[in-house]
């Protein structure tokens, strides 16, 4: 592979990985929390095509997977009360804890299906199974997408070095007690300090609730079990995690496993594995995981065309999960004596940076605020440029039915600009981490946005477009402006 193994300049003793501690706070002073990332340039236009939300795939793909499921679990039933049990069962246990995981990944950044409920529900449904509480892990990966493989921000970092092999033995069979002792924690009304770091306090009550449908549910089907004198639903429901886990980590540890960690590129601390057509089926083309770090907002059925556009502008990709992991069990090896070192990729050489068209102007505003932003045909339908007036960044937005809207330009949840995001409907995506805002009046529309937008007048006049650049709604002065 087009890759080499460095030393690292960081210190050779164990790191501290986590939120609360040093390097959370050097993260920041490094400027390595909410920073900017790279991005392989790629045509607008490719984009947009790419960018198309479907529910066609996903739902073929989830009866496919509903389908398997309760075929083999049919087929443990039957075949209860022999050895050939095992066979069905071991198969399901794997479409369960893994093949939910993929599935979780995917609607919980709302790309998966274009109607927005089935997201939902898919999230729901497969966070329980992956054994993953839902609002929780929302916002751990939103902050895995802000700060990738960041030391003492990324609270999904599964390799640190040097590697946690009890962990990662226990995790292989879902039999860490990490995800039951927060479960208990959450159940009984508490949070953990960690989690209290990126997980905002309205949402507490939620992820109490949750956690006591989980026990729930897990009671019900222990007292079933005991009341049909049948291990079957606790074979069904509670232990597939401990026989089907072990797929999950071979796909998903390729995904950042050795590489360099406190870069921001993720051409540096991601993966793209090519895979055959059953395993891109049960992982959902998170082998294309540099594509997806890089642009969250392209469904995971056009990752594969998104990888055909940028792979000029990459390392070479793995040519399978073997070559993947042949890199990673040595360089496992290597940290475990010596934490500086990880593998480090080669960039090709740099092709120019993404740029999103610009309106621009410094003119004054009229009496009444008004000034003209850009031309009527330099804004298609679901589409949104960037204005900047002065100091102050706008977007500009038009629906399928041609309404205009005028908002801040920056998404109140980070450091980015909305007009790299998409317009669904009648609603503004931000390009980081899917969050959205409805455009008529700037208001939260998905997670993790909490805050709303300043929303101005916007008008045709002439063939020209004008924004009045006074604020109607949304939010104050203080957030709105962050860049
Ligand atoms: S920066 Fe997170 S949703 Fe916009």
């Amino acid at each position: 592979m087009n890759s080499s193994a460095v030393t690292a300049p960081l210190p050779t003793e164990k790191l501290d990985y986590s939120l609360t501690g040093e390097n959370a706070t050097r993260a920041v002073e490094k400027g390595l929390a909410e920073a900017e990332w790279y991005q392989c340039p790629v045509p607008p236009e490719t984009m947009r095509r790419l960018l198309e939300r479907r529910d066609g795939p996903a739902i073929r793909d989830t009866l496919i997977w509903f389908a398997l499921l309760g075929g083999t679990a049919y087929l443990t039933g039957v075949l209860w009360g022999t050895w050939w049990a095992v066979l069905p069962y071991l198969v399901y246990c794997v479409l369960y804890a893994q093949t939910s995981d993929s599935r979780w990944h995917e609607s919980g950044h709302g790309t998966a299906f274009k109607t927005d409920w089935m997201n939902r529900a898919l999230y729901e449904i497969s966070s329980f199974m992956v054994k993953r509480e839902s609002t929780v892990w929302r916002w751990s990966h939103t902050r895995h997408h802000s700060d990738t493989i960041i030391v003492g921000r990324d609270p999904e970092i599964n390799f640190p070095r040097p590697a946690d092999l009890k962990g990662l033995l226990l995790g292989l069979f879902a039999l860490h007690p990490d995800y039951w002792q927060r479960l208990w924690l959450h159940a009984t009304g508490r949070m953990r300090a960690d989690e209290a770091v990126y997980v905002p306090r309205h949402e507490y009550a939620k992820i109490f609730w949750q956690a006591r449908l989980f026990v729930l549910i897990y009671l019900a089907a222990i007292g079933l079990s005991v009341g049909l004198r049948s291990w079957l639903p606790v074979l069904f429901i509670c232990l597939p995690n401990v026989f089907g886990t072990w797929l999950l980590y071979v796909y998903n540890l390729t995904q950042h496993g050795g590489l360099a960690e406190n870069v921001l590129d993720h051409r540096l601390n991601c993966r793209t594995v090519y895979m055959n057509r059953v395993n891109r089926f049960m992982y959902w083309n998170m082998n294309y995981h540099v594509e997806h770090h890089m642009f969250p907002m392209v469904p995971y059925h056009a990752l594969p065309a998104l990888h055909a556009a940028v792979k000029s502008d990459m390392p070479p990709p793995y040519p399978g999960i073997w070559a993947a992991w042949r890199e990673i069990f040595p360089a496992i090896r290597r940290q475990l004596r010596d934490p500086s070192y990880y593998i480090k990729r080669e960039l090709p050489a740099p092709q120019g940076k993404a740029e999103i068209p610009v309106w621009r102007s410094d003119a004054a505003p009229d009496a009444d605020g008004w000034v003209e932003a850009g031309g009527n045909t330099g804004l298609a339908r679901k589409s949104v440029v960037r204005f900047d007036h002065g100091s102050r960044t706008y977007a500009i937005y038009r629906d399928e039915d041609g309404t205009l809207y005028a908002t801040d330009g920056i998404c109140t949840h980070g450091k980015t600009h909305l007009a790299g995001g998409l317009v669904i409907g009648k609603q503004i995506e931000c390009p980081k981490h899917n969050g959205r805002f409805h455009l008529h009046d700037g208001s939260p529309a998905r997670p993790p946005v909490c805050r709303g937008l300043a929303t101005y007048p916007v008008e045709h006049r002439a063939g020209r477009i004008f924004i009045k650049l006074v604020r109607v709604a949304g939010e104050t002065d203080l957030h709105r402006q962050k860049m």
